[in-house]
C-alpha cells in the first residue's frame, strides 16, 4: 500500500463507529498518527479500532469528548496535538441522524421535532464541527504550517426532506466554505463531505420507529432503489473520499463539496 498520509497526525471525531471508524482505520493504514475522539461510552468500540490500527503497525489514541461542549472539545483537539507533536489533519465526524425519543423513534421534521430535540441536533451535528475546526485551525496558524480538515455533511445538505438533520448538514456545508475563506491563506484547506445512503448504525436508526424486520428491509429497499447505482454505499469507500481531500493528491481543493452517494444528489436529489 502506498503511504499516501505519511508523517501525517490526524484527530477523527466520532472514529469510535461508522464512516469515522472506518477513516481512522484507512489514515493510518496510510502512515497517519491518528487520535480517535468520541463519546466515553465509545471507549470500547475506539479501543477495537485502536487494535487493529496497532496490529497493522501504526499509531492511534482516544480522547474522550463531547463535541457539543466547548471546553472539552477544545481540550480533546489540544491533547490530540500533544500526543502527535501536532495536528494537520482533521476529520469532524461525530454527527447524530435526530433527536433521542423516549420511545427510541426517529423525530426529525420540523412541525414536531422538540425544542431541545432540535438543539441537541444542532449542537452535536453544527457547534461540534464548529469547534473541532475551529479549535484545529487556531493550533495550526500557532504552529506555522498547513492543514485539510474534512467535515461530514451529507446529501441532506442539499436536500429539505430531513429536518433539522437536513438544516444542521446545510450549515456544515456553508461553515465549511466560510472557514475555507478565511483560512486559504494560511495553506488550511477546508472540504465537506456529502454522503448519501452509507450501511452504518446512524442510517439504520432512521427505521428504528418500524416494528418487524420486514418492515425495516423495506424501508431500507426503498432507499436503494432511489440511488442511481441501487445500492448502499460502504464506509471504506467514504473513507477514500476522505483519505484524497486529506492528502496532497487534493492540494488545490478548498471549499468544495464531494458526494460519495452512488449518483443520488446528481441525478434524483438536489444537484
Ligand atoms: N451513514 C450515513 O448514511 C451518512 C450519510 C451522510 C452523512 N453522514 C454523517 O457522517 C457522520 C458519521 O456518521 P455515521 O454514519 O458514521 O454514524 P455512527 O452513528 O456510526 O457514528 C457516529 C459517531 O459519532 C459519535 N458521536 C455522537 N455524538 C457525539 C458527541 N456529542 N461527541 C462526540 N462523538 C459523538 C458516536 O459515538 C459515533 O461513534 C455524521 O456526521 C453523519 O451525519 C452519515
Amino acid at each position: 500500500m502506498t503511504a499516501r498520509m505519511e508523517g501525517k497526525r490526524a484527530l477523527v471525531t466520532g472514529g469510535a463507529n461508522g464512516l469515522g471508524a472506518a477513516t481512522a482505520r484507512l489514515l493510518a493504514a496510510h502512515g497517519a498518527s491518528v487520535v480517535i475522539a468520541d463519546l466515553d461510552r465509545a471507549e470500547e468500540q475506539a479501543a477495537s479500532v485502536i487494535a487493529d490500527i496497532e496490529g497493522g503497525g501504526g499509531t492511534a489514541h482516544f480522547v474522550p469528548v463531547d463535541v457539543s461542549v466547548p471546553e472539552l472539545t477544545f481540550e480533546a483537539v489540544e491533547r490530540a496535538a500533544e500526543w502527535m507533536g501536532g495536528l494537520d489533519s482533521v476529520v469532524a465526524s461525530a454527527g447524530v441522524g435526530s433527536p433521542p425519543m423516549p420511545d427510541g423513534s426517529s423525530i426529525r421534521n420540523l412541525l414536531d421535532v422538540p425544542v431541545d430535540g432540535f438543539d441537541f441536533v444542532m449542537d452535536i451535528n453544527l457547534r461540534g464541527v464548529f469547534l473541532t475546526c475551529q479549535r484545529a485551525a487556531q493550533l495550526m496558524i500557532d504552529a506555522g504550517h498547513g492543514g485539510s480538515m474534512v467535515t461530514l455533511a451529507s446529501m441532506a445538505s442539499k436536500r429539505p426532506t430531513a429536518g433539522v438533520y437536513s438544516i444542521s448538514k446545510a450549515a456544515v456545508w456553508m461553515m465549511t466554505r466560510c472557514m475555507a475563506h478565511e483560512l486559504g491563506e494560511y495553506d488550511i484547506r477546508l472540504n465537506a463531505l456529502g454522503p448519501g445512503y452509507i450501511d452504518t448504525d446512524l442510517f439504520r436508526s432512521m427505521a428504528s420507529h418500524l416494528e418487524t424486520d420486514a418492515e425495516k428491509e423495506a424501508f431500507v429497499e426503498q432507499r436503494r432503489q432511489q440511488v442511481a447505482m441501487r445500492r448502499l454505499g460502504t464506509t471504506d469507500e467514504v473513507a477514500h473520499a476522505i483519505l484524497f481531500l486529506l492528502s496532497d493528491e487534493s492540494s488545490y481543493f478548498t471549499g468544495s463539496i464531494l458526494h460519495p452517494d452512488g449518483g443520488f444528489t446528481s441525478t434524483f436529489g438536489g444537484g
